[in-house]
């Protein structure tokens, strides 16, 4: 894995969208793995700027999400959907019908899962970028996540709730399951951008890259990964 420790939170996100760019430039019709959360925030921040001062174009881009809530409709303010239109799709010229993420209103979760796991495997992220969970989790794949899982629904743990919860009023209003990506479907992509920052990211990215490989740290099956690259600030980096 290779490791870039930066200053601080916009250095990574500066780090992380040279990288971005380069793969979009590389190929205008690139599948773009892409994660919410607060930590891809100013990547994508730098990636709207970019569209309008130097007009890349994300018109062919496609996209895949990693997640989503079960039992947000899109449409709902706390939804991941609603998340990636606000922060980035909005902005961008990509075309709504290029962008994936599960439907977190979906009836019959099962084909839902078999439908997304069918589009990944038709899909392969030339990139696909992540956050990392305090307890280590990559996308909502959770301590104990199996690495061969595809995309399945989780009962979400309380650390996670309780992470989370910040964006809701209430911590009963957070969702108690979700549709995620599975560890496979992750480590399908070429290409691995895993980003990090703050101190309560520390035990969790030192599990990441020096740890044990083990599914009690999700995010060390990426040890295994052969084009995995960590940007963290030192914050995060503390432990390395
Ligand atoms: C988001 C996701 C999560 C987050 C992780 C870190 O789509 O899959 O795994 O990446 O929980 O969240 P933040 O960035 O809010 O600290």
């Amino acid at each position: 894995m290779k490791v870039i420790v930066t200053k601080n939170y916009d250095e990574m996100s500066a780090k992380a969208f040279e990288i971005m760019l380069g793969v979009v430039k590389a190929n205008p019709r690139a599948v773009l793995g892409l994660a919410t959360g607060s930590t891809p925030i100013g990547l994508y921040r730098n990636m709207v700027r970019d569209h309008k001062e130097n007009g890349t174009s994300y018109r062919e881009i496609r996209t895949v999400n990693l997640d989503e809530y079960a039992g947000l409709p899109a449409d709902h303010a706390q939804s991941y959907a609603h998340f990636m239109r606000e922060n980035l799709f909005d902005m961008l010229d990509i075309r709504k019908e290029n962008t994936n993420i599960e439907n977190g209103m979906a009836s019959d979760a099962a084909s839902e899962c078999a439908r997304y796991n069918a589009l990944l495997d038709g899909m392969q992220q030339d990139v696909q970028v992540l956050g990392i969970g305090s307890n280590g989790h990559i996308a909502f794949n959770e301590p104990g996540t199996p690495f061969g899982s595809v995309t399945h629904v989780v009962e979400l743990t309380e650390s996670t709730i309780r992470d989370n919860s910040r964006l809701f009023d209430r911590i009963e209003d957070v969702p108690r399951s979700a549709f995620t990506m599975g560890l496979k479907n992750i480590m399908q992509a070429k290409k691995i951008l895993i980003l990090a920052n703050g101190a309560n990211k520390a035990d969790a990215v030192y599990g990441l890259v020096k740890g044990e490989v083990t599914e009690k740290v999700p995010a060390s099956v990426l040890q295994l990964h052969n084009d995995c690259v960590l940007i963290c600030d030192e914050a995060a980096a503390a432990r390395l």
